[in-house]
């Protein structure tokens, strides 16, 4: 599909939907699964062909109907409304704008936002997002595919601060963090913690700790949360842009 035209009217509805997403975000306190929603949208990015990204396929029954995307479905009913009220949005902009408001009314840091992707009726062959159940080498297979960075795969492993893991979408269960509507550096602490009792740590999160350089980072967003505020908003413009080149 062609690319929107970003126009003073098309900036206007950006603007209503920001507000939208808030009132909506607080309201239902779904900041979690709005962040996923954009996480898995941009996700699919291939570097090398230049397919998959922040396109909004995922809102195809084809996509989120991918085992990785169960549950999905509820965030993209969610912004329907949304999308109703803002029509000259494209399904790619709305969800990468509500990932950016999830982590905003959350309280983590600011992360810009361009407008301007255009909308794909392509979905992903299914496999291009990791699986919780692999460890380091998975996930740089799978984040370099997309072009991102080691500093990339742990900044972005943050975003776990927020939401939990629900049996009959993942198989996994509980919360990473004893705040999981608050973003804040806690997913790394207890990372770094052997007593932290009934939370989550998937496969993928542990091997942060065993490879070297993903630890060096893990050990700096612990103890510093502005490095990690300032790392993860770089981290997350990139994947929220996966495929999409702003002008
Ligand atoms: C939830 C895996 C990276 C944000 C989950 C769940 C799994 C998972 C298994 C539980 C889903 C459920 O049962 O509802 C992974 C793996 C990653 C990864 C293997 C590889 C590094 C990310 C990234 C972000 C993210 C990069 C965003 C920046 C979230 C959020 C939730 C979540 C916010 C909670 C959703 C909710 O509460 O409904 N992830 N994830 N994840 N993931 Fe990830």
């Amino acid at each position: 599909m062609a690319a929107p035209v970003v126009d003073a009217e098309y900036l206007r509805q950006v603007d209503r939907a920001r507000r939208h997403l808030r009132a909506l975000i607080s309201n239902k306190g779904c900041a979690p699964i709005m962040l996923r929603l954009a996480w898995h949208d941009a996700g699919t990015y291939d570097v090398s062909t230049k397919t998959g990204g922040a396109n909004g396929s995922i809102r195809f029954e084809e996509e989120y109907t991918h085992g990785s995307n169960a549950g999905l479905k509820i965030a993209i009913d969610l912004l329907e409304p949304i999308k109703a009220k803002n029509p000259r949005i494209t399904y790619a902009d709305l969800y990468q704008l509500a990932g950016v408001v999830a982590v905003e009314v959350t309280g983590g840091p600011t992360v810009e936002f361009v407008p301007g992707r255009r909308d794909s009726s392509v979905c992903p062959r299914e496999g291009r997002l990791p699986d919780a159940k692999k460890g380091a080498s998975h996930l740089r297979d799978i984040f370099y595919r997309m072009g991102l960075t080691d500093k990339d795969i742990v900044a972005l492993s943050g975003g776990h601060t927020l939401g939990r893991a629900h049996p009959e979408r993942s198989g996994f269960e509980g919360a990473w963090t004893k705040e999981p509507l608050k973003f804040d550096n806690s997913y790394f602490l207890e990372l770094l913690t052997d007593e932290s009792e009934g939370l989550l740590k998937l496969p993928t999160d542990k091997a942060l700790l065993s490879d070297p350089e993903f630890r060096h980072y893990v050990e700096l967003y612990a103890k510093d949360e502005d490095a990690f505020f300032k790392d993860y908003a770089e981290s997350h413009k990139k994947l929220s842009e996966l495929g999409f080149t702003p002008r």
